[in-house]
């Protein structure tokens, strides 16, 4: 196929792409070699290949390269969580597109290239305002990412986008991309009703295998072993579990290597200052003193746990932050309850607590039927903490 590797010409990305210089042994405290390990793991960094996505992204340039021999329009809807490799694999799409058609294609993505944004809104505008596309038009791509912001309570967007596509006369791809799985569920049958129902690319969630090739691929670029093997398959597994967002893969390997730094600026002053034979040692630097004897110019599997409890255990500080006043003291009347040896409760003996909690903190509390209203939304996010908490 044409997005095979070996047959792909690169065109420029518009991502920043890394040079890595040959280094011998990885060193640390080497600020310059530290800087472009990060980099290597940054979000924004695009890797020198992409793995694990050669079918998603086969399927989307087959059916784009169709319509336009085939000179018709038609659409796609592709979806899948944050961070399953959408935005990156549609730009290789898009590349390997670009290359293959050069002067056929106009390329518009609204959203993302502000330089390209006043054109590309101008030619939507016309589209959309002209009654019928002439059959002498030149054919367009349009990318619409994150198309989750379009969904309004109507949908009307989202409709009039698609059904651009449909016209008899139409010159229009649409790749639309989002994140809300239940998006096509809820517009989808709308779409079929209107006859402009998109052809639907899943993205699924990367398992532990998927997100440890990736990984291991990005940091293939890199002449020096950063990671103790058994650290990167730790952060596979947990991230696979949880999520399988490479996203947040890429963030735990980074705070991984902050970890190392800080707990190496922690023993290395404790050496200092035992050297020093002075009676400032902190007690609680104990953990740190441990790191002392150990090999110190890799990242190992502690340094990762460390890393993967402060990422998710943030997470879950977010969600709980995120909560209304009145199911924040819900939770709180909950933690309360199930301090003890219990286990079980009902909801009256919740509501009771909950109000105690209220009266103490001068807040008048909610009626019954809205505590146990509250209760019922806590149980559907709480599936979300137990998965969380496990890590
Ligand atoms: N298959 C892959 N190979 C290398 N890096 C990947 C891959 N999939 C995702 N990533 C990285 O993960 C991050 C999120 O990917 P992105 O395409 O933005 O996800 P989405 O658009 O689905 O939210 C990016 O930094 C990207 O470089
Ligand atoms: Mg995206």
């Amino acid at each position: 196929g044409v997005c095979n590797g070996s047959e792909v010409r690169l065109v420029k990305s518009p991502r920043k792409r890394i040079a890595f210089p040959e280094k011998p042994k990885w060193n640390p405290k080497d600020s310059a070699q530290m800087s472009i390990v990060k980099e290597a793991l940054h979000v924004s960094s695009a890797p020198l290949a992409i793995v694990c996505r050669e079918d998603e992204q086969k399927r989307v340039f087959e059916f784009c390269k169709t319509s336009i021999e085939e000179e018709r329009g038609g659409s796609l809807y592709v979806c899948g969580c944050p961070g399953t490799g959408k935005t990156l694999s549609m730009e290789k799409v898009m590349q390997n597109l670009l290359d293959w058609v050069k002067e056929m294609l106009e390329v518009y993505q609204p959203l993302k290239k502000v330089n390209r944004a006043s054109s590309a809104l101008h030619h939507l505008q016309k589209l959309f305002s002209q009654k019928k596309q002439s059959s002498t038009e030149k054919m367009m791509l349009i990318v619409a990412d994150e198309l989750d912001y379009l969904s309004t309570k109507d949908r009307f967007v989202l409709h009039d986008l698609f059904m651009l596509t449909s016209f008899p006369f139409s010159r229009c791809i649409l790749i639309g991309i989002a994140n809300a799985l239940d998006l096509a569920d809820r517009f989808l049958p709308k779409l079929q009703a209107l006859n402009c129902k998109p052809v639907v690319v899943t993205f699924r969630a990367y398992s532990k295998d998927q997100i440890l090739g990736i990984l291991r691929q990005r940091l293939a670029a890199l002449s020096f072993d950063v990671f103790n093997p058994q650290a990167l398959e730790l952060c596979a597994r947990k991230v696979a579990a949880a999520s399988g967002d490479m996203r947040k893969a890429l963030c735990v390997c980074r705070s991984a290597i902050e970890m190392l730094e800080e707990l190496r600026d922690a023993s290395s002053t404790m050496n200092f200052l035992q050297q020093e034979n002075t009676s400032l040692a902190q007690p609680n630097s104990s953990a740190a003193e441990c790191f002392v004897k150990r090999e110190n110019n890799i990242v190992r599997v502690d340094h990762m746990a460390l890393a993967l409890a402060r990422t998710f255990k943030s997470t879950i500080v977010d969600i709980i932050q995120s909560l209304p006043q009145h199911q924040q003291i819900v939770l709180c009347s909950m933690v309360k309850l199930f301090r003890g040896s219990k286990n079980y409760t009902t909801v009256g003996e919740l509501n009771r607590f909950y109000i105690e909690l209220c009266k103490s903190s001068h807040i008048p509390p909610a009626g019954f039927l809205e505590t146990s209203n509250m209760c019922r939304v806590l149980s559907a996010q709480l599936n979300r903490f137990c998965v969380l908490l496990i890590l």
